[in-house]
């Protein structure tokens, strides 16, 4: 039966402004609860869906999260954050992901974190169609 079901997906989330980024983070905490991750890693990994989040307005004008539960071939389960935009992507990936790296004066510590915080990060960015970050968390054992 379990094999079968389709993942717990929420309504994706539209994010604008940084209420919106506080908003997707917030149901990012919600759904992880539901799904046994508890405690001070939960509360981190929600840092991720923030930035992500925010670097979509900051960067891309606003883009689209997408929540939901998973579970892997051994059981496991966690949360997936699919985070898609239509900016004008990435300009140079490996340079964005070095700590203290930004092209508008931030911090630039917001996707080294991300991949500090989140077990699995995938990036796929391209000038002509935006900016996709898949990541998961996964529940301890
Ligand atoms: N969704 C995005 N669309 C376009 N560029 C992005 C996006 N996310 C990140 N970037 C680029 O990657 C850089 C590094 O991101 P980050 O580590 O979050 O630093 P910061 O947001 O503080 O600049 C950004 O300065 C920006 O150039
Ligand atoms: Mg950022």
């Amino acid at each position: 039966m379990s094999e079968s079901r389709q993942p717990d997906r929420l309504a994706p989330i539209e994010v604008r402004d940084r209420a919106d980024a506080l908003r997707a983070a917030a149901m990012f905490r919600t759904l992880a609860a539901s799904v046994t991750i508890r405690g001070i890693p939960l509360d981190l990994a929600s840092t991720a869906v923030i930035e992500i989040a925010q670097n979509m307005v900051t960067h891309a004008g606003g883009g689209t999260i997408e929540l939901s539960v998973v579970t892997d071939d051994a059981g496991r389960t966690g949360v997936r954050v699919h985070a898609e935009d239509h900016g004008p992507g990435i300009e140079d990936l490996d340079s964005a992901l070095q700590e203290g790296f930004s092209s508008s004066g931030g911090l630039g510590l917001g996707l080294p974190g991300v991949y500090r915080l989140m077990d699995e990060v995938e990036i796929v960015s391209k000038a002509t169609t935006g900016t996709v970050v898949t990541m998961v968390k996964w529940a301890p054992a």
